[in-house]
């Protein structure tokens, strides 16, 4: 038996990078998926030299029809089986809702809905089949709280997480929603947000978020809130009103 594939959206940075450099180290084969080509191509030298490992690289936005279908075909794929899906692409928006045009709005829920129910449902089959697999879907803890378009698409991802895990465990595939907090990486320069007012502790680096999400996802788990911090804020959030638990999340906007 040959290693397993990993396929890996929104790779060549973030937590997206950090899931492909823990997959490789565990001796998984990648499939690298981002519109940078440069930047996958500089990934998947260096994980090839540091890990010994196969990789290749999918050049594709996942906000047209052509990028999905061409990582959906990779995905559905029976001669070259991808054992773990990380629906992980995303971005923010920096301004409210009201403020945002409705397109800058439909792409976000694109990106961070439509696209991972797609890709979902193009591996989901090819893994029933085998009768193994694992999806790991990146969420938020802002899919817990009232917190705009953003919370609300995190929220799909997490409430079909546990409806699907609870649906294919049982035939050989996890989903599992990984919820992170506020995480060193691109996400928020992207955006233009300013972050100065998020306190130190609040912040989470990609290895242990990827490290905890991992984990959670052998162990056949729907939901993964990385940190104990984390687990015990959103246990939290649950006690209190809604216009609270939306107060404490605005902080990050
Ligand atoms: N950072 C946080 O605080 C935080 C907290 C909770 C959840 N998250 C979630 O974590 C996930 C990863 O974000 P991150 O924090 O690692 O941000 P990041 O460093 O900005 O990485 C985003 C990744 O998505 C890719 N991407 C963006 N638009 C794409 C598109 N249209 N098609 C294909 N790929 C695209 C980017 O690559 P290219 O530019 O090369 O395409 C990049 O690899 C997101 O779903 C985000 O919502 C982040």
């Amino acid at each position: 038996m040959g290693r397993p594939t990993a396929l890996i959206t929104g790779a060549t940075s973030g937590l997206g990078a950090e899931f492909a450099q823990q997959l490789a180290r565990s001796q998984h084969n990648l499939v690298l998926v981002a519109r940078n080509v440069s930047r996958l191509e500089a990934k998947a030298v260096r994980l090839r030299t540091d890990f010994g490992v196969e990789v290749e690289i999918m050049p594709a936005d996942l906000l047209t029809d052509d990028g999905v279908a061409s990582v959906a075909a990779r995905l559905a794929d029976r001669a070259r089986p991808v054992r773990v899906l990380v629906n992980n692409a995303g971005f923010g928006l920096v301004k409210a809702f009201e403020h945002n045009t409705a397109e800058e709005e439909t792409d976000h829920l694109r990106l961070l809905v439509r696209t991972p129910m797609q890709l979902m449902h193009a591996a989901l089959e090819p893994m029933l089949e085998r009768g193994q697999g694992r999806i790991i879907n990146v969420a938020s803890v802002a899919g817990f709280i009232p917190r705009g378009s953003y919370g609300a698409a995190k929220a799909w991802g997490i409430s079909f997480s546990r409806f699907a895990n609870l649906r294919y465990r049982g035939r050989g595939v996890n989903v599992t929603a990984v919820c992170p907090g506020f995480v060193h990486t691109e996400f928020h320069q992207r955006m233009g947000a300013n972050m100065g007012r998020i306190p130190k502790w609040m912040w989470l680096n990609p290895d242990q978020v990827v490290r905890e999400g991992l984990a959670d996802s052998a162990a056949g788990k729907s939901v993964s809130i990385p940190s104990r911090r984390y687990a015990v804020l959103i246990a939290l959030s649950r006690l209190v009103p809604d216009n609270l638990a939306a107060a404490a999340g605005n902080r990050g906007r």
